[in-house]
C-alpha cells in the first residue's frame, strides 16, 4: 500500500529557473517526517508541492508526481485539491499572523474551519473549537476564543493556527517551520503538542524545520534537502548514528550540546547557492571537506546506504568524520 503523501522525483521551476530536483520523499499516519535544511534549501517549495499551492507563487512541478492517499494530485481539479487542503491536510506557517485574521475574534476563525470542511452547525463548531483549544492546552480556552489575534502571544496564537489545522480533522499535517519564531521553551512545547497529536490521532505529520535537534527530538525519518535536492533520507536513529552525507553530518554537529558556551555553535562555512548558480556535480561540494574532482564534475546518485538514501561519492563515515 502505499504512503498517505508520496513526492516521486518532482521537479519544481518557477518560470525558467529550476529550483527542486527529482525529490522523492512519503510521510504515512502515526509518523513524523522532517524536512531539514538550511535557509534556501527548498523546503517551502517541497510544502507547496505537496499542498498543490505552487500556482499561487508562480510555479509548477515540471516532472514527477505528487500522491495523496493513492490519488495523483495532478490529476484533480481545483476545487479538488481545495477541498484537499483543510480537509484532509490542514497547513501550518512559520508565521501564525499570516494565517490570522486580525480583526476577527479566535473562536471565529477555528469556527469556520469544522463549519466548512466538517458541515457543522454554528454551534456545535464553536463547541467543537472550545474542545480542541482545550486538547491544545490552552487555558481559558472561552476567553482566548472571544479574544483577537493581538491580545495573544506569540505562541499561544501558533496554538491557535495548529486548532486551525486540526478543525477539518485532517489525516495529515504540514507543518512549515512552525516553531522558528518562538522563543526556546515555547518552541518545545508546540513540538510536544505535535508529537502528541500524531500519537493520540494517528495523524501523518511532516514537519519542515532547519533544526536538526527538534528532528532528533520527534521525527521518525528525517529527509535532508540542499540546494534543492535530496542529500540523505531514512530513519532518524540510525541516521544520527552515522550519516552517510558530509552535509548531514554537519548539520548534526550545529545542534547545541548541552553545557556548550552560547556562540560556540558551529555553524557549516559558507551559505547554500542561489538557484542561477546552482554548482555542476555535486551542489554541495564548494563546502564539502570530503570534496573530489569526481564530486566537482558529477551529480551523485542517491543510493541505498545502510537504512536509507544518500547522494554522495565519498559517503559515510560517522557523525565525527566532518569538521
Ligand atoms: N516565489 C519565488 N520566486 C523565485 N524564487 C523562489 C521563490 N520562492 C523560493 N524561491 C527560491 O527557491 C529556493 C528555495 O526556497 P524555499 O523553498 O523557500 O527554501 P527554504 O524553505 O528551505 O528556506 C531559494 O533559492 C529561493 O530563492
Ligand atoms: S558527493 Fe563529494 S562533494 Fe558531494 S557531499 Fe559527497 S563527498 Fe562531498
Ligand atoms: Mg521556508
Amino acid at each position: 500500500m502505499s504512503a498517505l503523501l508520496e513526492l516521486s522525483q518532482v521537479g519544481v521551476a518557477i518560470g525558467k529557473v529550476a529550483l527542486l530536483d527529482r525529490i522523492s520523499l512519503s510521510v504515512d499516519r502515526r509518523q513524523i517526517l522532517g524536512l531539514v535544511g538550511e535557509s534556501g534549501s527548498g523546503k517551502s517549495l517541497t510544502a507547496m508541492a505537496a499542498l498543490g499551492l505552487l500556482p499561487l507563487i508562480g510555479g509548477r512541478v515540471t516532472e514527477g508526481c505528487v500522491r495523496f492517499d493513492g490519488q495523483d494530485m495532478a490529476a484533480m481539479t481545483d476545487g479538488q485539491r481545495r477541498a484537499l487542503r483543510g480537509r484532509r491536510i490542514g497547513f501550518v506557517t512559520q508565521n501564525p499572523m499570516t494565517a490570522l485574521d486580525p480583526v476577527q475574534r479566535i473562536g471565529e476563525q477555528v469556527d469556520v474551519v469544522s463549519r466548512l470542511h466538517l458541515g457543522l452547525s454554528r454551534s456545535a463548531a464553536s463547541a467543537r473549537t472550545l474542545d480542541l483549544l482545550t486538547q491544545l492546552r490552552i487555558p481559558e480556552a472561552a476567553a482566548v476564543a472571544d479574544a483577537f489575534p493581538h491580545q495573544l502571544s506569540g505562541g499561544m496564537k501558533q496554538r491557535i493556527v495548529i486548532a486551525m489545522a486540526l478543525a477539518g480533522e485532517p489525516d495529515l499535517i504540514i507543518a512549515d517551520e512552525p516553531t522558528t519564531a518562538l522563543d526556546v521553551t515555547v518552541q518545545a512545547q508546540i513540538i510536544q503538542i505535535l508529537g502528541r497529536l500524531v500519537r493520540d490521532r494517528g495523524l501523518a505529520l511532516l514537519l519542515i524545520t532547519h533544526d536538526m535537534g527538534v528532528v532528533a527530538q520527534v521525527c521518525d525519518r528525517v529527509a535532508v534537502l540542499y540546494a534543492g535536492r535530496l542529500a540523505e533520507e531514512g530513519p532518524v536513529g540510525p541516521i544520527f548514528a552515522a550519516p552517510a552525507h558530509p552535509y548531514t553530518a554537519a548539520l548534526i554537529g550545529c545542534i547545541p550540546q548541552e553545557g556548550m558556551a552560547r556562540g560556540s555553535l558551529r555553524g557549516i562555512p559558507g551559505a547554500v547557492p542561489s538557484a542561477l548558480a546552482f554548482p555542476p556535480g555535486c551542489r554541495f561540494h564548494p563546502r564539502c571537506p570530503r570534496a573530489t574532482d569526481l564530486c566537482r564534475a558529477t551529480v551523485p546518485p542517491l543510493l541505498a546506504r545502510g537504512e536509507g538514501r544518500a547522494a554522495c561519492h565519498h559517503p559515510g563515515h560517522g557523525a565525527g568524520a566532518v569538521p
